[in-house]
Order: structure tokens, then sequence, then C-alpha cells
């Protein structure tokens, strides 16, 4: 009887147990109910009496070898480090591949024209996307039937059924982020203000119904002209080096005077053409009047440039709506 029960503890301490299903069959050999070591004990009736007292230390120091391999194994196979191998795992194949988040060609933009502003001693301030007519329109100068205001370009949220008056819009441009800046601090003001801007116009290569705008304003006593081409020009060679080719043109806006617009050029020598991308002018006296600043104390420049632009002629894309699909293969070029 001694024999067989000391051929029980070799199996014991020979099985294999490296997997969870391994550990399994060893339960079920020896400690389930119908295994080997309540078969042992069930024997103890034919044992003749004199020797019950031996053979069951016999047996139960099995049973605690068993259980005690049995937990031990148990813990190493549950613990995190363990990996849970199966023959069938090739532990030497490449792992599949880890796909990381990149930053959006916008957003890269956007990043450098804050970092030259940075640099250049701006701040950056931040207004809502939701406008009303005064700040989008009137304090910014626009007459009440100047034809920005049509139905064609902005989009007008009705916020009260009963009275069109008190349409709200989406803003068009974030000049209006110019106004709540100059009510909320006074001068000297030396901040840019991105953000999104919307525009009821049809999608083509070239626009699309929203975009992005970066505002610029500097106010304080003696700002002038020469310093407002001194900024923009400082800022497109930081963006596009410094052979950059560009122009300046007189053009009109109503919240400034004078005003101008910047092209860049696009393309090589033969074959290229000007791209505008931002407009820019001297601080109109009505809209410093409007934000309670004496036109005749002070003076400001600002400036308003389109990111999607920038960002297109930075990386050679010529299709705004690109940058709106969302398609990896597109964005993963943007590393
Ligand atoms: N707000 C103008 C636009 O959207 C740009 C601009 C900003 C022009 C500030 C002059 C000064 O086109």
């Amino acid at each position: 009887m001694s024999e067989h029960i000391s051929q029980i503890k070799k199996e014991i301490e020979s099985f294999a147990i490296n997997t969870k299903d391994e550990l399994e069959a060893f339960r079920l050999k020896f400690l389930s109910k119908k295994g080997e070591i309540p078969a042992l004990f069930g024997k103890m009736k034919n044992i003749p009496p004199q020797e019950r007292g031996s053979y069951g230390k016999l047996v139960n120091e099995v049973k605690q070898k068993a259980q005690h391999l049995f937990d031990s194994k148990k813990a190493e196979l549950e613990s995190d480090v363990n990996l849970n191998l199966s023959a069938k795992d090739d532990i030497t194949l490449p792992a599949p591949e880890m796909s990381f988040g990149l930053q959006h060609p916008l957003s890269q933009t956007l990043d450098r024209i804050k970092n030259v502003f940075l640099r250049l001693g701006f701040s950056i301030a931040n207004g809502p996307e939701l406008e009303d007519d005064f700040h989008n329109f009137t304090a910014l100068n626009f007459p009440p039937e100047h034809p920005a205001r049509d139905m064609q370009d902005t989009f007008f949220i009705r916020k009260n059924p009963g009275n069109p008056a008190e349409d709200l819009v989406l803003r068009t441009h974030t000049s209006p982020v110019q106004i709540r800046l100059m009510k909320e601090q006074k001068p000297p003001v030396r901040a840019i203000m991105p953000g999104r801007v919307y525009r009821n116009e049809s999608i083509t290569a070239k626009s699309y119904c929203l975009f992005h705008q970066v505002e610029g304003l500097y106010v304080d006593k003696h700002v002038t002209l020469a310093e407002l081409k001194d900024t923009l020009v400082m800022f497109i060679e930081m963006i596009y080096g410094e052979g950059v080719k560009y122009r300046i043109r007189p053009s009109f806006f109503p919240f400034t005077e004078p005003s101008l617009e910047m092209d860049v050029w696009w393309g090589d020598e033969k074959n290229g053409k000007w791209l505008e991308i931002l407009g820019a002018g001297m601080v109109h006296p009505n809209v410093l009047k409007a934000v309670d600043i004496d036109p005749e104390e002070y003076s400001g420049f600002a400036f308003g440039m389109g990111v999607e632009r920038i960002a297109m002629l930075f990386y050679g894309i010529d299709d705004i709506r690109l940058l709106y699909d969302n398609d990896l293969r597109f964005l993963k070029q943007f590393v």
C-alpha cells in the first residue's frame, strides 16, 4: 500500500503545470472528489486498525504536498507578470505595429503662428464663436447696409422667433474678439486671437464653410503703420524663411484705415501666383470710440490671417477640403 502512495507522490512531483489547463488537469487528477487523494482516504476503511494511524499520516502528507503545489502554481499563473504562454505562442514574432496619434497639420501651423507672436511679445486671447451683431459688425464700423452682413456670407442664428432683430451670428471673422479685448483691458493691448470662423460659402478647393483665423491687435500710444509692416514681414520670414517673396497692397476693411493685404508668392519663379494670406490696417478711430478708447491719445494696428491658407502654402496642399476629410493617408504625411 505504501508503494502505491509513493507512486502517487512521484506523479505529483513530476506533473508539468505550465498553463491554466494543466493546472486544472492536476486538480482533477489528484485533488477533486473523484481524484487520487480522496480515493486514498476512501481506502482507509480497508486498512487494519493498527496501521490506520501511519497510513492516514502518509496520505495527509501527500495531500498537503499536492495542495501546496496547486496553490503556488495557481498564484503564479494568475499573477500579472505571467504571460500564460502556451506551446503555440511564439514570443520571437514581431509585435503588431503601434500607431501613435499625431498633431493635425492645422494645429501644427497654429502652434507655429502662436510661437512667432509669443516671441514678439503678444499674448493670446479668445472669444465666443456665436456672436451678436454688435461685436461682429456694428462695433467694427460696418455700416448697416454693408454687404458683409448679407445673408450670403453670414450664418444667422434665430434666438427669438418673434424678433429677428435679436438674431445672433456664427462669427464671420475673429475681429469681434478685438472689441471684447479692448472693452476688458485698457491700452497697451498686444494680443493674438486664434479661432474658428464661419462663412456661408459654397465648398470648393479654395473655400470651406468654416476655417480658422488668427487676429492680431496692438493698441498703445504712437503705434505706426511702419510697425505694422515690420511685424508682418518679420512674421512671414519666421514662418516661410528669409527669402520669401511677398507684396503688400492697399485694400479696404470698415474697421481699419488705411487697410492693406499681404500676398505671398506660391510656386517657383515662372509658374507661380500670388496668394493672399492676411488683411491688416490701422485700427479705425470709430472702432476705438466704440470701446471708449480716445483715438486722439491712442492708435493701433490689427491684422487677420487665414490659418488654412498659411498651412496650404507651407505644406504645398492644393485643396482645402483635404484638411477636413480626416483621411489618415493624408494626415500621416505630417509627422
Ligand atoms: N477680419 C478681416 C477678414 O476676415 C481680416 C482683418 C483683420 C483685416 C484685422 C484687417 C484687420 O478678412
